[in-house]
């Protein structure tokens, strides 16, 4: 079981954003425990203070690193001490604007380990020592800035939940999920066959199988060239989609 801890000062919006679909799914069936861990229990002073106002002066306030440090040394020796024991390390994490950029090829990574620490920011963010003396990882999950590590974190919890073992029913539709062998995925059709004048393609009425892997792996093609070039350029392409790609080409000129 994947135990994730996370520490943060607004619990009830983790809550709220794992309760439901296959997060909250996964919870009752124990693929999952996830342990909110209010960082305002490991302050030191009677105020349960926080934050403090940044060294050097400047605008608003820095989160200090003492009750944090508490709440993950709190983590790491209730996760021992539980009865499923992690194997390895814990991976503490730090959601920060400034970290690695969040991929499909990390969810995939952490989605391997056995204990997650998640610590979520506020106001001006986290002092440096954290990222510096406690994080094993600093992640982003895009360039922009949002006000707390909350959403990160729900953004993080619901792509590793997704690819543990029985957390879904079909499995095999996570080969199919854009990034999963670098590129986007293909398009998906359902009924009805036309809609307002707009026709499904017909390859994939068809029943021929092989003619719709063959269409679906020339649209991923198409997409990630199109729309997203920097995937493109490091993608890894099999001879066949040297091919498809010839004839995409082709077909580009025609037109
Ligand atoms: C207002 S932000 C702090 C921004 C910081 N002053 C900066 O410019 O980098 C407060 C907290 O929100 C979270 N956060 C904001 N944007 C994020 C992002 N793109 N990825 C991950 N966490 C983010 C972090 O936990 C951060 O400590």
């Amino acid at each position: 079981m994947l135990i994730i801890d996370v520490i943060t000062l607004f619990p009830e919006v983790i809550e709220a954003g794992t309760r439901y679909s296959i997060v909250g799914r996964a919870m009752e069936r124990g693929l999952v425990a996830i342990r909110l861990v209010q960082l305002r229990d490991f302050a030191t002073d009677k105020h349960r203070t926080v934050d403090d106002e940044p060294y050097g002066g400047g605008a608003g306030l820095v989160m200090k690193p003492e009750p944090i440090f508490r709440a993950v040394e709190y983590c790491l020796q209730t996760a021992s001490a539980a009865e499923a024991t992690p194997e390895r390390a814990a991976r503490i994490i730090l959601l920060e604007p400034q970290g690695k950029l969040y991929t499909q090829a990390l969810a995939r990574e952490l989605a391997q380990e056995s204990h997650l620490i998640l610590i979520c920011g506020h106001y001006e963010g986290v002092d440096a020592r954290v990222r510096e003396h406690l994080a094993t990882d600093t992640i982003s999950i895009g360039d922009f800035v949002l006000t707390g590590g909350e959403l990160p974190t729900l953004i993080i919890i619901d792509s590793v939940v997704r690819l543990l073992p029985g957390a879904i029913h079909s499995p095999e539709s996570l080969q199919q999920d854009s990034f999963s062998d670098g590129l986007l995925g293909y398009p998906q059709y359902t009924r009805p066959e036309e809609f307002r004048g707009w026709r499904v393609p017909p390859v994939l009425l068809s029943g021929n199988h092989g003619a719709i892997a063959r269409w679906r792996r020339r649209e991923q093609l198409r997409l990630t060239r199109m729309l997203r070039p920097d995937l493109f350029a490091r993608a890894y392409l099999t001879k066949q989609d040297v091919e498809l790609l010839k004839e995409l080409s082709e077909d580009e000129v025609q037109r």
